[in-house]
């Protein structure tokens, strides 16, 4: 039996911040709640990142719930990537229920039902905040990658940004795209200015670009791109001093993992560029809690990989916080582990060889602690229980601490349909992005100046029919052709519509 008195004497000691702080539960020693010791973590260490693991079951998702209660209350905002739909709650008072009442009585804390100010974010056709970007904002670079174009492929749709960027042209949506596409390749003018200044495309490479935006089209990712476009400031709002909890839902994304690094990564990018320096802020400006965060890294190529690294690196520096929810902490990347400040670790089951050895894997990271056999209390933590070891104000790591974590004070289950669509309803922010605009892009622009073209050639009309024949060729031969259709499939199965709706979040702005 571990002594008690020093248990408690050690703990208390680098668990009570001196700083503005949270509290996720109290400490355990032999099974039993140590009143006497809070588990709180400062603030000002948050924004060193963590991971929240452990068997499917065992609480990850109201341990983020009780995370992301305990930022609002200290006006800290959240952004939750919800994959399984389960996180809703949060925006309802909870209900006093025996759970409660035993959690609290054990941990001799006050709990009070309370809501939390939400907003719902939506990719899709779904109710809530749109989120869009524009095609400008998307940049070359990234959209090349989300249509699987080649290199020679890439180059030319660099090209055409540069070419929109010297001639004014906004591109706003894949209309846009398309429209620049085939007014550089189909009409004299415009194939004389890029060949006069940046060199010819060539009509299949076009064809294949065409292709794939056709296909994405189809998949219903024209609404996801347009005006006005999602400013990640908006992440950041407050409600009568609780930090607002912005919640994307994004289920099915188990099939499309590459797509969903994809998005993370232009977040991230957005997120750091946007956001001004932070240096060493007392708390968090944003934290973002990923789930199902396996999906992020799993089928990532090593370039993707190497940048996600950097990046989580590099948004510390904003005062962002990014906590992986996964089922094993293996599912993280050594480098992004080595990174991270917290961890909590609910209960690990041993079933296999593979599991025992992720189990090891997870023991031997821990600081060394002489209260606990971590090795055999990690395969019997209850429900709602945790090993935690964090960062304290000094940024050194805390002893391993047997966690019964506090639940949370809002509903524990999910929002109604209807209460979704009251919340929708009054949200002022679903309003700013609602209406889509529709400025003059370079769609307009360029119609304009073929129509002048054609009217200055008139009466030659055989050339009229000839541009607009032409022009049809290509782009009538991509719609139907087998090609197309074949495209389209797999794209479908790389679930494209998805990632580039909520790549609507990042994006490069000029
Ligand atoms: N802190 C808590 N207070 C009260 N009940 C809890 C707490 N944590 C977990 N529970 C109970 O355990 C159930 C499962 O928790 P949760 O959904 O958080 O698990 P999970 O680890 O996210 O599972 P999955 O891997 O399937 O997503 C909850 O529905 C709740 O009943
Ligand atoms: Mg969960």
């Amino acid at each position: 039996m571990a002594d008690k008195t020093t248990f408690i004497e050690q703990l208390t000691q680098r668990y009570s911040p001196k700083g503005e702080h949270l509290i996720l539960g109290k400490a355990m020693l032999d099974k039993e709640v140590v009143t006497e010791v809070n588990v709180s973590l400062p603030l000002k260490t948050i924004n060193r990142h963590g991971l929240i693991a452990g068997a499917t079951g065992t609480g990850k998702t109201k341990t983020v719930q009780v995370f992301a209660e305990q930022l609002s209350h200290a006006g800290v905002p959240s952004l939750v990537l919800d994959i399984k739909g389960d996180f809703s709650g949060i925006a309802k008072e909870g209900v006093r229920n025996g759970i409660i009442d035993e959690r609290y009585g054990k941990t001799q804390l006050d709990w009070t039902a309370q809501s939390f100010p939400v907003e719902l974010l939506s990719i899709s056709g779904e109710q809530g905040v749109k989120l869009r970007a524009t095609v400008t904002e998307f940049g070359p670079l990234l959209l090349s990658k989300i249509l699987d174009l080649n290199d020679t492929q890439s180059s030319i749709m660099s090209i055409v940004f540069k070419y929109c960027d010297d001639k004014g042209l906004p591109l706003i949506d894949l209309e846009d795209l398309k429209k620049v596409l085939r007014y550089v390749t189909e009409s004299a003018e415009g194939k004389e200015e890029l060949a006069a200044n940046y060199g010819s495309i060539a009509s299949s490479s076009l064809g294949a670009i065409l292709r794939s935006i056709v296909a994405l089209e189809q998949q219903g990712a024209a609404q996801l791109f347009g005006e006005p476009s999602f400013d990640v400031l908006d992440l950041l709002h407050q409600r009568d001093g609780k930090g607002v909890v912005s919640i994307l839902r994004v289920a099915d994304i188990q099939s499309r993992p590459m797509l969903f690094s994809t998005f993370m990564l232009s977040l991230f990018a957005e997120i750091y560029m946007t956001f001004p320096e932070e240096g060493d802020a007392g708390k968090p400006k944003l934290v973002l809690f990923i789930d199902e965060a396996h999906l992020i890294f799993k089928e990532a190529s090593k370039a993707l990989l190497s940048q996600i690294e950097s990046m989580v690196k590099l948004i510390r520096s904003k005062g962002v916080g990014i906590y992986f929810i996964t089922q094993i902490p293996g599912d993280v990347p050594e480098e992004v582990l080595s990174q991270l400040g917290l961890k909590i670790q609910h209960a690990l089951r041993g079933f296999t060889a593979k599991d025992r050895k992720e189990i090891n894997k997870a023991v031997e990271n821990y600081p060394i602690t002489e209260f606990y056999d971590a090795g055999q209390l990690i395969q019997n933590l209850g429900i709602g229980e945790a090993f935690i070891t964090a960062l304290d104000e000094k940024g050194i790591p805390t002893p391993l601490v047997h966690t019964y974590l506090i639940s949370p004070e809002s509903r524990m289950d999910v929002l109604s349909a209807s209460e979704v669509s009251s919340f929708v309803a009054e949200s002022a922010l679903v309003k700013k992005y609602e209406e889509p605009l529709n400025k003059e892009s370079a769609y307009e622009m360029l119609n304009k100046r073929m129509e002048q073209a054609v009217e200055q050639a008139e009466p030659t009309v055989r050339k009229t029919t000839r541009t607009a024949k032409a022009e049809e060729g290509v782009f009538e031969s991509v719609m139907k052709s087998r090609a197309g259709r074949t495209f389209t499939t797999t794209i479908a199965r790389e679930g494209a519509k998805f990632v580039l709706g909520m790549l609507g979040l990042g994006g490069r702005k000029r």
